[in-house]
């Protein structure tokens, strides 16, 4: 019997009664490293994306573009990858295609948000505009209409919080959503106590799991979150911003020192990154099949 797909293997851990630690991702180097520092999953990350790219997370790139990354994060590591699909890149229509292809290359969920197309981050202080509650519940239920395997997930994202339309107005479409046919409902917030965040939780009846953002309420910390009933914390954007910290000292220092004596001790050798990026199996591949390409 060969190994469960992704999706199941997501559902599996979905199930859990512990909650799952996700890490974002922007490559398949950052998502090899969530495997490597014990991470559950991989969120395969819009802003992240975009920022590597060095544009505004504001559906500036193609679909083609999240899905390339999401693809070579899928490969760098056996953890399921749960892609940021934002608003579905569009209306029903977009999004149809936009589930078909990212089942089709073994990605493990999407999540959609009910924004309007094109999306702005959500930490974004201009006007975050979403679509209606109706508009919203057709894109869902299209979207489990076309997945083609049972075990793909479609995590719903309500940014009512975000967009400032209060709680009631959360609550009624994530209940909206899940009637739609959502795996899991992901509630954003921006509200730096966690106040927000703790009161739908607490609202939140139905056994349909809940999934958090923590990037802007670092106090709630995972027993607090997993207490509250969530069954998925995404650490969404710490992982670049971490590296591109890194990366401008070690740029710094460089230019400061005019070589690389001082900054050698804070980075990885480059046998580490060889490791990290595969070498040893192509090295066993080498002894075992040799590497020629005769012509
Ligand atoms: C992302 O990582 O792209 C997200 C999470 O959607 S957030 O940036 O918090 O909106
Ligand atoms: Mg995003």
């Amino acid at each position: 019997m060969g190994n469960p797909s992704k999706s199941a293997v997501l559902r599996e851990k979905l199930a859990r009664p512990s909650m799952m630690m996700v890490a974002g991702a922007h490559d398949g180097l950052s998502a090899r490293l969530a495997h490597e520092t014990g991470f559950d999953a991989v969120w395969a990350s819009g802003f992240g994306i975009s920022a590597a790219h060095c544009v505004p997370d504001a559906s500036i790139l193609t679909m083609n573009d999240f899905l390339d990354a999401a693809i070579s994060m899928n490969e760098a590591t056996h953890l399921p990858i749960i892609a940021d699909g934002d608003a579905g890149f569009g209306n029903v229509h977009n999004l149809v295609r936009m589930v078909r292809k990212y089942e089709a290359a073994g990605i493990a969920a999407v999540c959609i948000e009910d924004k309007v197309h094109p999306k702005l981050n959500s930490f974004d202080e201009r006007e975050q505009v979403l679509v209606s509650m109706q508009e919203f519940t057709n894109k869902l239920r299209a979207a489990k209409a076309v997945q083609q395997t049972q075990d793909f997930v479609v995590i719903a994202r309500t940014e009512a919080l975000i967009a400032g339309l209060g709680m009631e107005e959360a609550l009624k479409r994530a209940y909206a959503y899940r009637e739609a046919g959502a795996d899991a409902i992901l509630i954003h917030s921006k509200d730096k106590s966690g106040k927000e965040i703790v009161e739908f939780a607490k609202s939140w009846k139905v056994p349909v799991p809940l999934v958090v953002v923590p990037t802007k309420f670092p106090t709630l910390g995972r027993e607090q979150l997993e207490a509250l009933g969530f069954k998925m914390a995404i650490y969404a954007n710490q992982g670049l911003r971490a590296a591109v910290q890194a990366t401008r000292k070690a740029f710094e220092l460089i230019m400061r020192e005019g070589s690389t004596l001082k900054s050698e001790g804070e980075m990885l050798s480059m046998e580490e990154i060889f490791t990290l990026q595969g070498m040893p199996e192509l090295v066993e591949h080498e002894k075992r099949f040799g590497a020629s390409s005769e012509n």
